[in-house]
């Protein structure tokens, strides 16, 4: 039965993975520039999706997807799935949907195509420079610490944060959170893409309490936060003892919503989002970040310099340039 597959358990099968895959590890990513596209709010594609649904953060992010995905004429956000489509038609209108289409620009080689084109007036769907707002979003943190009773992060280096996002499944689990913010329930399925049965556990948001069982603190926390806006920077930076050390730091360069290698989280392959008091980190095994994200934690962010997870060292995350 692996109707209790626990995110930590998740974690270290991801951390598996990652070793098993060290060696066949590609130098560098491949930089995925943000395309452009045409977005239908409030509409929904009814013909079949062409490939299994994908999980994005944004509709930016589905863009991309399918912009880069071959045979891909539209695609539909919903619920931080984007959903593949060979074909723009069968459109209906459905509360909270966006179908996304890319813009029609020939596939670019090197050159900046500075369209001298016959086509009627100059559109104005050239690169946006951000992704266009989405709905508000539901993110739930899972954190566990040994020492802080307060399951505060930045005082203590046993915290581990695990991430979920409202209403989508994670392996077999399915964390919600309820419109007013004060529960969240987690529904731990008997089958993968949470299919199966379920058994249901509730809890009250926001606040840490000491587990009897494990001995640990542990809290749920559910955040309603912007949709994350892709192509900020973002710089990671590690130290044996303290933020302002020089010397022995490493430091981790990410762009948001790129999928970027890296040795300094779990996994090999990121995305990194900002998000007002945090950065999130999502990680896969599988170059380019394909495949089914295995772990996706927060961590402060700012000028704040605080103990990494597993008492390894300080960490600093720095959202924007
Ligand atoms: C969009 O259409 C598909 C196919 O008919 C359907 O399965 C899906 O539930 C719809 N999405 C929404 C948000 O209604
Ligand atoms: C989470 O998703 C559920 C189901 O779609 C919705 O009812 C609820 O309002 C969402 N919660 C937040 C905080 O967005
Ligand atoms: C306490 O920890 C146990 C074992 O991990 C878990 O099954 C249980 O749900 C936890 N209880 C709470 C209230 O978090
Ligand atoms: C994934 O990245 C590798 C380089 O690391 C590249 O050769 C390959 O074409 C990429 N695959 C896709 C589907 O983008």
């Amino acid at each position: 039965m692996i109707r209790t597959m626990q995110p930590m358990m998740l974690a270290g099968l991801a951390l598996l993975l990652a070793i098993h895959l060290v060696v066949g590890r590609a130098g560098s990513p491949s930089e995925e520039l943000l395309h452009s596209c045409v977005y239908h709010a409030n509409t929904n594609i009814t013909s079949t999706d062409m490939e299994p649904p994908k999980f994005v953060v944004s509709s930016q992010d589905c863009c991309d997807l399918c912009s880069v995905t071959n045979g891909c004429a539209a695609a539909v956000f919903s619920d931080y799935y984007c959903h593949l489509k060979r074909s723009d038609s069968n459109q209906v209108a459905t509360q909270g949907s966006v179908v996304v289409v890319p813009a029609t620009t020939t596939t670019t080689t090197t050159s900046s195509t500075t369209t001298t084109t016959t086509s009627a007036a100059p559109t104005t769907t050239t690169a946006a420079p951000t992704a266009p707002p989405g709905p508000p979003m539901g993110l739930i943190r899972q954190v566990t610490c040994s020492q802080s009773s307060a399951c505060n992060p930045y005082s203590d280096g046993t915290c581990n944060t695990n991430v979920f996002y409202n209403n989508t499944c994670f392996v077999n689990n399915l964390y919600s959170c309820d419109a007013s913010v004060s529960m969240i329930t987690w529904n731990s399925y008997a089958d993968l893409g949470c299919e199966g049965n379920d058994d249901a556990t509730s809890f009250t948001a926001g606040q840490c309490m000491m587990n009897q069982t494990t001995n640990l603190y542990s809290g749920y926390y559910c955040d309603v936060v912007p949709t994350p806006v892709a192509n900020i920077p973002v710089t990671r930076t590690k130290c044996p003892e303290g933020c302002a050390t020089g010397g022995d730091c490493s430091t981790a360069h990410f762009i948001t919503g790129q999928c970027i290698a890296t040795d300094q989280l779990q996994g090999l392959w990121t995305i990194a989002w900002c998000f007002p008091n945090y950065v999130v980190y999502n990680s896969f095994s599988y170059p380019n970040c394909t495949g089914l994200m295995t772990f996706s934690t927060a961590e402060p962010v700012g000028s704040e310099c605080f103990p990494s997870a597993n008492q390894a060292g300080y960490t600093q995350n720095i959202c924007g340039p």
